[in-house]
């Protein structure tokens, strides 16, 4: 089984390589920020506070793996609730399993799993056998966002994007239980100036360099 963990923060473009990288190689995927997300979502949806351990744990056991594709998942105020959500330790508890399962048993028996998130080759996974971790500048990270934003017909100010990126960035950075950080062992991508072909092109190398094979997969995509 090949572990690959993507770590990064936000609109680095660790999901997108994620993605490709796991359709390039047949792996399952698993964007771990969704689960974050729903539990997020859970709370405010119930009229909670995101920030509130009670409320959260009890949204994070009763998570429903069946709701990861609602579009509100990817909603500006659902990011922060994550964010929120995710610094308290008993929801990155009831998580972790679910992750590490996932990892070790992907879902229809792919040989290999990529995952992406904050902190996934820290401790979800620390023995993955490749670990990227994607980075850029916070402007650039920020306009990746509006740009987004803009595309689904949400006008937003892009200094009030990259503020709350910033804030978010802080308290993801910050956190006393798996704070963001890049392992190690972590091979670092910086996406500022480079686009998305590159970037694969690059972590596909650092791949096939750290698992001592040529891995081709059913796609070149
Ligand atoms: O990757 P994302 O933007 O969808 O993540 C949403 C939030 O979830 C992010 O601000 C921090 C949290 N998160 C985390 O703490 N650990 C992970 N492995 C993934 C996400």
């Amino acid at each position: 089984m090949t572990v690959i963990a993507i770590d990064g923060p936000a609109a680095s473009g660790k999901g997108t390589l994620a993605r490709r990288l796991a359709v390039h190689l047949g792996f399952a995927f698993l964007d771990t920020g969704l689960l974050y997300r729903a539990v997020g979502l859970a709370v405010l949806r119930t009229g909670g506070d995101p920030s509130d351990p009670v409320a959260a744990a009890r949204a994070a056991h009763g998570l429903d793996l069946g709701s990861l594709d609602d579009p509100a998942l990817r909603d500006e105020a659902t990011a922060a609730a994550a964010s929120q959500v995710a610094a308290i330790p008993d929801v990155r508890a009831a998580l972790l399993d679910l992750q590490r399962r996932f990892a070790k048993t992907p879902p229809r028996g792919e040989p290999g799993a990529v995952l992406d998130g904050r902190d996934i080759g820290t401790v979800v996974c620390p023995d993955a056998e490749v670990k990227l971790f994607i980075t850029a500048d916070l402007p650039t990270r920020a306009r990746r966002r509006w740009r987004e934003l803009a595309a689904k017909g949400e006008a937003a100010d892009l200094s009030a994007v990259q503020a709350e990126m910033a804030a978010r960035d802080r308290r993801d950075a910050e956190r006393g239980v798996a704070p963001l950080t890049r392992a190690a062992d972590a091979i670092l991508l910086d996406t500022t100036n480079s686009d998305i072909e590159a970037v694969f092109k690059a972590a596909l190398r650092a791949v096939e360099e750290k698992i001592g094979r040529s891995l081709g997969g059913p796609s070149t995509a």
